[in-house]
């Protein structure tokens, strides 16, 4: 078999196909492995929706950090400054379950747990979600 032979073969093959599919393949290995201050995969932008309804409805969350979280009694919760550990998404979750009593507080003010409102675990993953997203964007 000569190299000539090869070459033609080679242009049988429907290169862009290739190319797709190996992208594809990359793409799969990196979700694999996320960096370690992520979203869990299973939180959608529609989980991050339901959080910022949460946020500004049942939760009660804006009574005290704002209606655009940016804070108010409570501290801005966009910027990228943490008063509690370093604002990791199960760091939040936690934080937002059990609230902070005199003992814990930073700044002298007390947070009931989950504000005082009463959230299931999914609403608590939802609220959390939304403000880790927030915290993420550029300050402006
Ligand atoms: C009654 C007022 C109040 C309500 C309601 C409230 N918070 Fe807070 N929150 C605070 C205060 C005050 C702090 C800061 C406590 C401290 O000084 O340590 C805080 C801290 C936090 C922090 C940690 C911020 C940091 O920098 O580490 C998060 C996250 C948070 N709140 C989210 C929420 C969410 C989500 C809700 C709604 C479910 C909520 N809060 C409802 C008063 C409130």
């Amino acid at each position: 078999m000569d190299a000539g032979t090869d070459d033609r073969f080679l242009t049988w093959l429907p290169g862009p196909m290739w190319r797709g599919l190996a992208g594809l393949i990359l793409a799969t290995t990196a979700a694999a492995q996320p960096p370690a201050d992520t979203l869990p995969a299973s939180v959608t932008k529609a989980t991050i929706a339901e959080g910022k309804k949460i946020f500004g409805g049942i939760g009660l969350c804006l009574a005290c950090h704002g209606t655009d979280a940016k804070g108010g009694l409570g501290p801005d919760l966009t910027d990228a400054k943490w008063l509690h550990g370093s604002g990791t998404f199960l760091e939040i979750v936690a934080l937002v379950k059990s609230g902070t009593d005199l003992a814990n507080s930073k700044t002298g003010q007390i947070m009931p747990p989950m504000g005082g409102a009463s959230l299931s675990d999914e609403q608590l993953r939802a609220v959390s979600a939304y403000v880790w997203t927030v915290s993420r964007k550029p300050a402006k």
